[in-house]
């Protein structure tokens, strides 16, 4: 079932659109999963739940927890969880993490950032038939300050180079943060693989934004978030209603009482 639903993701390269997004529990799991190729539970959740900085902190108990949650929901998408920081620095301790991560959450794939170096640690996960997704261009774990990718020559090539090492290393598809639209094309046109772009334009195979974002909920809008729905204002009208109604003993009625 699994490698069904990889091959079916891998067969819509030059052919259709993939569509995907983040989750981190299972109420907006059960709402996006239909809409959804694949639904990922990214350690984005660091920042956008959790308040954090960064995702450098995010912890293995944390990723599963919501992981967990998101399992619940998920009925159709291919389900990928992100493998967080130093917990796939070398191919035992990866093997051992991933390998929890599937078996607590029944996940799919799981997802790895790229360091340039950690090509052997992909090929080792796949060789234990374990399906994983690889993340290049600007990647949190590995970055401190936020840059656009594949701007230079050199740059652009090193990234193509990166790109078909993961690619050779076995992962059935590859994130493209923040890389420059000519780069992300040549990388996309040269891989077999399907290539998922956030803010890496529309020359990538597929699009993954994280929901909150697009949701109008996190309050993060860098250009490459186009605002789908303004949730934040949504919440707030409820919320001010659900207070006028209270203070003013509108609720609640008989028909909220037993
Ligand atoms: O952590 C995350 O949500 C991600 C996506 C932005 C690709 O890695």
């Amino acid at each position: 079932m699994k490698n069904h639903k990889i091959n079916i993701l891998k067969n819509k390269k030059n052919k259709k659109k993939i569509v995907c997004l983040t989750s981190y529990s299972k109420a907006i799991t059960k709402i996006i999963d239909k809409y959804c190729d694949i639904v990922l539970v990214g350690d984005s959740l660091g920042n956008v739940l959790y308040g954090l900085n960064n995702t450098h902190t995010v912890s293995l108990k944390t990723m599963i927890n919501h992981a967990k949650s998101v399992s619940k929901g998920i009925k159709q998408s291919l389900f990928v969880v992100d493998m967080p920081k130093n917990t796939y620095n070398n191919i035992n301790s990866a093997k051992k993490n991933a390998k929890e991560i599937i078996r607590k959450t029944n996940c799919d794939a799981i997802k790895i950032e790229s360091n340039n170096k950690n090509y052997s640690i992909i090929n080792s996960l796949v060789n234990s038939n374990i399906n994983v997704m690889g993340h290049i261009g600007y990647t949190p774990q590995y970055k401190k300050k936020f840059n656009i990718a594949g701007l230079t020559k050199n740059d652009e090539k090193k990234l193509i180079s990166e790109a078909l090492q993961i690619e050779r290393a076995g992962a059935f598809s590859i994130v493209l943060e923040c890389i420059s639209s000519k780069t992300s094309q040549k990388i996309t046109e040269q891989l077999k693989i399907p290539t998922i772009g956030i803010g890496s334009s529309k020359n990538c195979d597929g699009q993954i934004l994280v929901t909150d974002d697009m949701l109008g909920l996190s309050g993060f809008y860098p250009k490459f978030v186009k605002k789908y729905a303004n949730l934040k204002k949504e919440i707030e009208k409820g919320v001010k209603n659900y207070r006028k109604d209270i203070i003013n003993k509108k609720f609640p009625r008989n028909e909220n009482s037993y």
